[in-house]
């Protein structure tokens, strides 16, 4: 096996976490969860999108968000941006990373973003370019790698064929994301393979939701292929507005916990994440979604 020795995180939480959500999550909740994942040592946050608000309404707070958080300079802040439009409306928030993303399933990509995946990379150009040329970096999200909603199971091939498509204009990173967490190891690790015909490992992420509880086997078997890139949520908030009963990312807490367990270093402080999933969980009152929480939590009363 391939450990790497550190990973990196990506608490996606505020946004793909968030963007789901039906009951309103004012600004300052958002802004409070961004306080509380940089305090336990999340080197980089997902924190909203700059979508139309008409798709997906709770994200219309972007940048009240992004002007209420407390800026630290070794944290990474990003954002989704569709296209210019959102492009223009993120800069003036000043976001280290602004996140393209497309999918590798036609049908997905009509239903998420309304236009075809050619169409997708025209509009990315030169949202890419101005990012680049802003001083911004840039990611590019890969949805359905593994499945679809719409199409079922996805060949590794459409994975290369995206991620082609996005090394083409200048994404400088690319997340393989399993947007309905139906991905299991083998499959998963095909799609990764797909994504390094084009990226190197340092430039190829891991983003699974656990709708069918494989997310944490699928976080292991990237771990073992040397992906040291990851994102998820903290307490597993989430799920796609576009894709009909995804579940949440994988916890955060329980990522960390797999990884200590592993002597990986993450530079987590996994209590006061679990304080964070547990604030926000509070707030939108529901149980917490980390397994690793229940049980800390559990211990703490007990
Ligand atoms: P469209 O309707 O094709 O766009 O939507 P349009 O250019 O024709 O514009 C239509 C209206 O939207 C206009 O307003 C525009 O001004 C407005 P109107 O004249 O009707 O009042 N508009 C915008 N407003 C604000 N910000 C913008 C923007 N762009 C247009 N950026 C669009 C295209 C992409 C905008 C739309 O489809 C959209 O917003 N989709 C939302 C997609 C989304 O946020 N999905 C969830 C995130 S992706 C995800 O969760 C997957 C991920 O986690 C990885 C994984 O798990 O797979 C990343
Ligand atoms: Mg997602």
């Amino acid at each position: 096996m391939n450990y790497p020795s550190q990973v990196r995180i990506i608490d996606v939480g505020p946004r793909d976490g968030l963007q789901n959500e039906k009951q309103p999550v004012p600004a300052a909740v958002k802004v409070e969860l961004v306080q509380r994942l940089q305090e336990a040592g999340l080197k980089e946050i997902e924190v909203t999108s700059f979508v139309s608000p008409k798709w997906v309404p709770q994200m219309a707070d972007n940048a009240e968000v992004m002007a209420g958080i407390e800026r630290r300079a070794d944290v990474r802040y990003s954002v989704l941006t569709p296209n210019l439009k959102g492009f223009e409306a993120a800069v003036a928030t000043r976001p280290d990373e602004i996140v393209v993303f497309g999918a590798a399933s036609e049908a997905f990509s009509q239903k998420n973003i309304n236009c075809s995946i050619a169409e997708s990379i025209e509009r990315f150009a030169p949202v890419v370019e101005a990012a680049l040329a802003a001083g911004i970096a840039v990611r590019g999200a890969m949805s359905c790698t593994v499945g679809c909603p719409y199409e079922g199971d996805i060949a590794p091939q459409q994975v290369a064929y995206l991620a082609g498509l996005m090394k083409g204009i200048g994404v400088q990173r690319v997340d393989v994301a399993d947007t309905i967490g139906v991905g299991t190891p083998l499959a998963v690790r095909r799609a990764i393979e797909a994504a390094l015909t084009h990226y190197d490992i340092d430039h190829v992420s891991g983003h699974f939701h656990d709708t069918y509880g494989q997310a944490l086997s699928n976080t292991l078997a990237a771990v073992s292929m040397g992906v040291w890139n990851f994102q998820s949520s903290v307490s597993g908030l989430g799920g796609c507005p576009y894709a009909k009963g995804a579940m949440g990312n994988v916890a955060t807490e329980d990522v960390v916990f797999m990884l200590n367990g592993m002597g990986i270093d993450t530079g987590i402080a996994l209590d006061k994440l679990i304080d964070a999933g547990q604030f926000i969980s509070e707030h939108l009152g529901r149980p917490n979604g980390s397994r690793v929480a229940r049980a800390v939590l559990a211990k703490r009363t007990g």
